[in-house]
Formats: structure tokens, C-alpha cells, sequence
């Protein structure tokens, strides 16, 4: 339970304010025990671990939004372009004349994020709590919607600086390829063979930089808890004629398969918090999915503490190169 959602569910607690409707969407899922009494919510999440708390509290999810709602309700996610992308995509499943309303804390930018709803709605209520704010507005028939267009759009796909590859916003790194991604696939090996697979695949950047090496790779399994970026990577890799398949997973609970070797740039964030056992998840979860004899590729920042998690997960590991930045860790199961 977030403040955010908190000050969200002020809006319906305060004299005067909107009763609960009998269906509501909530973008950016996240529960709530007050949403048990709410008979009509559906959640979309994106993000398999928050889709599996959601899930666990009985709530239900749908993979893709469809039809409109009385009530869309969204919890943004972390970028700017991400953000005004969902403002759209709630107008998309608002019933005529149902409300809109966005809950997030002032460190994210509620205030300046009200004032840009207010630029396609007019006017906006706003409630302020708990280092957040909830606003909210109701669709009298006035919005701009060329406003929503030009938000719609900051959520399309697009194609990422010096790729062929497409990304779109709230991704991990959409306007670059991450350097040190780069610096792993350069510094990967030639002669990769057999079941190979990507923790954390994202777009599939290095999944693509592995079956252009090694024709060796019979089949990849590309693991992403983003359910976006997983489907930006199946678009990405389509024209490899390579048995591909992708896992929307939570790495950090571990995989069910083993492989002849991993690629992978560990996450070390959760939503803007770090979280260096996130990074460390994904290292035990490699370790106990690599065959005995297996490889492990992985580039980290410099600075996160990762030699010793490869030691006590029993596999030997070398620096197999790097820049002022990033490290590259390569390893093999004992
Ligand atoms: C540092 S990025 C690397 C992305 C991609 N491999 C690349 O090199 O461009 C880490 C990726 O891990 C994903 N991720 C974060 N937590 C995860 C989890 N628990 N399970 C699976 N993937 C996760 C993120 O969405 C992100 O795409």
C-alpha cells in the first residue's frame, strides 16, 4: 500500500467527493484491502512482480485494457513520456463523461503532472496528502484532445539510436543502447552453442548481439518482468530464423529450465529505489539454472559488489574486461 494510493482513495472518502461506480480500470496496478468492496475493479500491470501482488490479493488483471470505464484511475510509472502516455491511454477507456483521475507523490512531480492534465482537461480537483496528490477531472465533452494525441504518441514505439531495434517509453535505456550492454556484447564470445538464455532481456538487445555472434545458439529464452518490452523484443527478433521464446518472469524467483549459458545486465532498481539484491536475485537465479560446465556473461556497474555472490553460488569467474564505468564478469558452473 503506497501513500500514493492512499491519497488516491481520499477522492472517494471526502465529503462530496465521487461515489465508488460499479466498474473502474486501474492503470499501474497496485492493491489495496479498501478495493476488496470495489465489485467491478480490473488492474492492468505491466510488471510481473507487481502483477503477481495484485493477483495474490484477489483482484483481477487484464493483459491488454479494453472497453471504457465510468472511472479510469491510473499510478504512473517512472518517466515523464511514460506518465503523459498513460494519461492517454486512460482517456482511451473513459466512458463519456466518466472521470479520470491520477494519484503520485510530489517527489515524481504530482504538481507539474496536474498542471498537464489540466492543459487537456480544463478543470482539475486535486487533493493533497501524504507527500502526494490525487487530481482528478470529468469529461464534460470540452477536453483537448489533440493534447491526448500528442500524449499518445510519447508512448509509440520508436526505434532506438543506432539499432534496428524498437523500444518505447518507461523502458530500460529507449534512447541509447545502455553502454554497458554494449560493452557485453562486443565482449561476448563467438562460439556460444546449445540453450541460451537472457535474464532480463528488455528489448532484446542482447539476445539479438548473441544470434548474430554464435550460430551455434539453437534457442534462446528471453526472461523480462516488462511485459512491454517483452513484446518489443518478440517484434525486435522476429526475422531470426532461431527457436525463440519468451518468458514474462520475475527472475528473482528463480527459472524452471537449465541452459549451456546466461547473458545477462542485471537490474539493480526497483521502480527509483536501488536494490542491489534484485542484481544479486538474478546472479543465484543464473547460478541454479546454468548445466554444471555452463557460462555466465554478465556487465555490471564497477562499483556493485557482485565477485563475491558469484563465489558462494559456486561458480569460478574472471574480469573479462571493462571501462572506468562497468565490469565484465564471465563465469562457469563448477
Ligand atoms: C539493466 S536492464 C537490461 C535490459 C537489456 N538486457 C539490455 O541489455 O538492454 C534490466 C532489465 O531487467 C528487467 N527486470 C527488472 N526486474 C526484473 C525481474 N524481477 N525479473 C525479470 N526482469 C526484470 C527490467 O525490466 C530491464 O529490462
Amino acid at each position: 500500500m503506497t501513500p500514493a494510493l492512499e491519497t488516491l482513495l481520499l477522492a472517494f472518502r471526502m465529503e462530496g467527493g465521487p461515489p465508488v461506480p460499479g466498474r473502474a480500470l486501474l492503470l499501474g496496478a497496485a492493491p489495496h484491502p479498501e478495493f476488496r468492496g470495489w465489485p467491478g475493479i480490473v488492474g492492468w500491470q505491466p510488471l510481473k512482480p507487481e502483477a503477481t501482488v495484485w493477483g495474490q490479493a484477489g483482484l483481477p488483471r487484464v493483459d491488454d485494457p479494453a472497453g471504457s470505464y465510468p472511472l479510469v484511475m491510473v499510478l504512473p510509472g517512472k518517466s515523464r513520456d511514460e506518465t503523459l502516455a498513460w494519461f492517454a491511454l486512460a482517456r482511451e477507456h473513459l466512458e463519456p463523461g466518466g472521470r479520470l483521475l491520477v494519484a503520485m507523490t510530489n517527489a515524481t512531480g504530482a504538481g507539474r503532472f496536474e498542471k498537464e492534465l489540466a492543459r487537456a482537461c480544463g478543470r482539475v480537483e486535486s487533493i493533497q496528502k501524504h507527500k502526494c496528490r490525487a487530481f482528478h477531472a470529468v469529461d464534460d465533452g470540452t477536453w483537448n484532445e489533440d493534447v491526448f494525441a500528442e500524449w499518445r504518441m510519447l508512448g509509440a514505439r520508436r526505434e532506438v539510436p543506432g539499432t534496428r531495434l524498437v523500444a518505447a517509453a518507461g523502458m530500460f535505456s529507449v534512447d541509447h543502447v545502455d553502454p554497458g550492454s554494449a560493452l557485453l556484447a562486443a565482449g561476448l564470445p563467438g562460439g556460444m552453442r546449445g540453450r541460451v538464455a537472457d535474464l532480463g532481456a528488455g528489448w532484446g538487445y542482447l539476445t539479438d548481439a548473441v544470434l548474430k555472434r554464435s550460430t551455434g545458439v539453437k534457442r534462446m529464452d528471453l526472461y523480462e518482468a516488462d511485459a512491454r518490452a517483452l513484446e518489443c523484443a518478440r517484434a525486435n527478433l522476429a526475422g531470426w530464423q532461431r527457436e525463440l521464446s519468451f518468458h514474462w518472469w520475475d527472475v528473482s524467483k528463480g527459472l524452471r529450465e537449465t541452459y549451456d549459458a546466461i547473458v545477462m545486465n542485471p537490474p539493480f532498481h526497483r521502480g527509483r529505489e536501488t536494490a542491489v539484491d534484485l542484481g544479486v536475485a538474478f546472479i543465484h537465479a543464473a547460478a541454479a539454472a546454468l548445466r554444471r560446465g555452463g557460462s555466465l556473461y554478465l556487465v555490471a556497474n564497477r562499483q556493485l559488489p557482485y565477485e563475491s555472490v558469484l563465489e558462494s553460488c559456486g561458480l569460478s569467474w574472471h574480469q573479462a574486461g571493462g571501462d572506468p564505468s562497468y565490469k565484465l564478469l564471465f563465469a562457469r558452473k563448477r
